[in-house]
């Protein structure tokens, strides 16, 4: 393997994490899901893979306030999302045309 197939154009984090009863997180809001969904958006529209894109599970962000969220690097842009419709708009607009979905964009 070249070091040019070990890289990834994206990376897609997702914050997973699920808190005690009672505190807000990410996965009360749905993440795990959300999460499935996308990595399967990604595979099924031929992005997957060395050289493309890399969707990853990760643990809590520390914006928990303010999910459910993902980031995308290298542009370290994060997203909040509420339906399958966001996370596709993410998928075709950032992921396959590197145009950030400015109204799902959280600062
Ligand atoms: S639980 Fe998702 S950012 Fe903390």
């Amino acid at each position: 393997m070249s070091d040019t197939a070990s890289h990834f154009s994206h990376h897609v984090f997702f914050c997973l994490n699920q808190r005690e009863p009672g505190e807000g997180c990410c996965a009360d809001c749905g993440s795990v899901k959300a999460f499935e969904h996308t990595k399967a958006k990604v595979k099924s529209m031929g992005l997957a893979g060395p050289g493309k894109v890399r969707v990853n599970k990760a643990g809590c962000l520390d914006r928990c306030d303010s999910g459910p969220l993902l980031v995308v690097y290298p542009e370290a842009v994060w997203y909040r999302y509420v339906d399958n419709e966001d996370l596709d708009e993410i998928v075709e607009r950032h992921l396959r045309h590197g145009e950030v979905v400015e109204r799902l964009r959280v600062e």
